[in-house]
């Protein structure tokens, strides 16, 4: 999730470059980089830090010339520095590349390429399709020829956009699951991953689908598939102002980051899942069954949403790899004299990287020998350089405060990371493994299809006001998926709501269950169904009003809630990252009834780093 821009005119490229680069930091900003051809050579200036880093270094000796690219980095693979920033270049210096994305397969094409004796300077995987562009490369070959090539050896997903040498006079693109535009203009075109970056100077746009390529002149764009046949396009004007192109069009970024879910789950699992379907592969780890069979207790210590993902981990470390789990808010656990030692796994999770408790946790069991495990989505954060072993969710800068994409991330993340453990351990199967794969893969095309109707959710939310209280139950994983529905609400929308063990509420909670008061009543874990159901009745009987949350297929339900919100089926240990996505849409439907700031919500902060 990095920002690019391009620009091939008859101005000077580099101001472009750098206020294009300047609306896009949004995007991300551990550091950036411009490449500018003068008519001779590419020169190639980045550096690690904010934009203003590199405006400061260029300050006085800007690189000259029309044609250029620019990145500001987000980092995935290999952590935020210099070398890692974008342009990356190949051997000769003469093919430049900016991209976006994740190329899946680039730990062995660039062990091929070493092999073919070219040098690498960064940690990166764009870095190989700036070797792959100067290995294939035939003397006298148009760009977008070589360009064509490349495409059909990379793997994963990726905006490129490309510059030689070699063939001067054009800038080549290409469009695979992260998003592309190009700017009409007169006499001069530009490119960008987001609008923001061009709305300043033109509002007529081609905005490129998957699987095609753009050859963008200063007086001309071709666009064609990836056999190289033209496409017509249809210009797109853009009527959105400087603020909704931030957000995509969307009226939050909240809203934009739920929408963002496919994408971000596709792009955190999509390299760790077998080649041949047989189970997952975490690569970062590269633990063996005698490190795993060393660990006898785990910890995962988290804050907020974090710590709900932790609960839903518990649950799947403990189902699949069958190695005791305690889930501790990371406040709480460093007053609490944790019995920790070498045999124990601490494993925080963190969004940003740097929340001050859960760093200091982080820490504490360090010091008393433990062995830790990050998740986390920034990489080169506090968090990510403290602890032993890194996994990374992939879901890009969240930025509305009420995390939503990490989330979803970060139980992709325990899921994969139980299923690894299952499968070196022994206690996950070979065949088992395959089937948990082949339902994880459904899940980003099931969120998608959840996302497509909401007007139900809205009406829900709108209809029933949430004005009080309102209380949220379920059991064993549904319960966890409560406590994160609950949290959704009270953050954004200032609604007193609670998450309850529906089991539990007879011991006390049932008190507050009186008439016409919303209960969401969560029914998706097969094996404890009928006594959740029980429960429900429970809360009928006292006039609530229920909304269930159940699985497609289930007939059952109806009689016992006033509405029904279904999911579709999955494995049950995959239905929360399905349950939680009405929720989600529940609060922000709410707190916008209720004319919340849904962004930014009063009192709370996206990152706290202080105790
Ligand atoms: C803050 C945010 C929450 C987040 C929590 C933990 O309280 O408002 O949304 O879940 O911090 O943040 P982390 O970055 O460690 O995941």
């Amino acid at each position: 999730m990095c920002g690019i821009v391009g620009y091939i005119g008859q101005d000077k490229a580099t101001p472009f470059l750098i206020e294009g680069l300047s609306k896009l930091e949004y995007r991300g900003y551990d550091s950036a980089g411009i490449a500018v051809y003068n008519g001779e050579t590419i020169r190639v200036e980045k550096s690690l830090g904010r934009l203003e880093v590199l405006e400061q270094k260029i300050k006085g000796n800007e690189p000259e010339g029309s044609i250029g690219v620019g990145h500001t980095r987000w980092a995935t693979h290999g952590r935020p520095s210099d070398r890692n920033s974008h342009p990356h270049t190949d051997c000769t210096g003469k093919f430049v590349v900016v991209h976006n994305g994740i190329i899946e397969n680039f730990m062995s094409l660039k062990e091929m390429l070493i092999e073919k004796g070219h040098t690498f300077r960064s940690e990166t995987d764009t870095e190989v399709v700036a070797h792959l562009l100067e290995e294939v490369y035939e003397e006298g070959e148009l760009l977008e020829d070589t360009v064509r090539k490349v495409l059909n050896m990379v793997e994963g997903s990726y905006a490129l956009v490309i510059m030689s040498e070699h063939d001067t006079g054009k800038i080549v693109c290409a469009k695979q699951d992260n998003p592309l535009v190009i700017g009409l203009g007169e006499g001069e075109n530009f490119i960008a991953s987001d609008i923001p970056a061009i709305i300043q100077r033109t509002r007529r746009t081609y905005i490129l689908s998957d699987g095609e390529m753009a050859v963008v002149k200063s007086d001309s764009v071709w666009v064609y598939n990836r056999d190289g046949v033209p496409i017509t396009k249809k210009v797109f004007e853009v009527n959105w102002d400087a603020e909704a192109a931030e957000k995509g069009g969307y009226e939050h970024f909240m809203i934009k980051e739920i929408y963002e879910q496919p994408k971000a789950i596709r792009e955190t699992m999509s390299a760790r899942l077998a080649k041949d379907g047989s189970g997952i592969s975490l690569n970062e780890l590269k633990w063996t069954k005698h490190d795993l069979a060393d660990i006898k207790k785990i910890f995962i210590v988290a804050c907020g949403t974090a710590y709900h993902a932790g609960v839903v981990g518990k649950y799947y470390i403990e189902k699949l790899a069958r190695i005791p789990v305690e889930v501790d808010i990371a406040s709480e656990f460093r007053y609490r004299s944790p019995l920790v030692d070498k045999d124990t796994l601490a494993i925080v999770i963190s969004q940003s990287g740097e929340t001050s408790d859960t760093l200091a946790a982080l820490k504490e069991v360090k010091a008393m020998g433990a062995r830790t495990l990050a998740v986390t989505n920034v990489v080169g954060s506090s968090i990510a350089r403290e602890a032993d072993n890194v996994l990374y969710t992939w879901a890009g800068p969240e930025i509305a405060v009420a995390s939503t994409k990490a989330y979803t991330t970060q139980l992709i993340m325990m899921f994969m990371l139980a299923v690894y453990m299952g499968q070196l351990n022994g206690k996950v199967a070979p065949e088992r493994a395959a089937e948990l794969v082949e339902a994880l893969k459904q899940v980003p095309t099931q969120i998608h299809e959840m996302l497509e109707d909401v007007e139900p959710i809205k009406t829900f939310a709108t209809k029933y006001g949430f004005n009080e209280d309102v209380f949220f139950v379920g059991r064993s994983l549904d319960y966890a998926v409560a406590l994160e529905g609950s949290l959704k609400l009270k953050e954004i929308s200032y609604i007193h709501a609670e998450a309850y063990a529906a089991g539990e509420l007879k011991h006390g909670t049932l008190a507050l269950i009186v008439e016409g008061i919303p209960v969401i009543a969560l029914a998706t874990q097969e094996d404890i169904y009928d006594k959740t159901v029980n429960n429900i009745k429970e809360i009928k009987a006292r006039d609530a009003v229920v909304i269930g949350i159940a699985l497609e297929g289930d007939k059952n339900i109806a009689k016992y809630v006033d509405h029904t919100i279904f999911v579709p089926r999955t494995n049950s240990l995959l239905a929360p990252l399905l349950a939680v996505i009405p929720l989600q849409l529940l609060a922000y439907y709410a707190a916008i009834t209720r004319g919340c700031d849904v962004d930014k919500p009063r009192n709370l902060a996206k990152s706290v780093t202080v105790e």
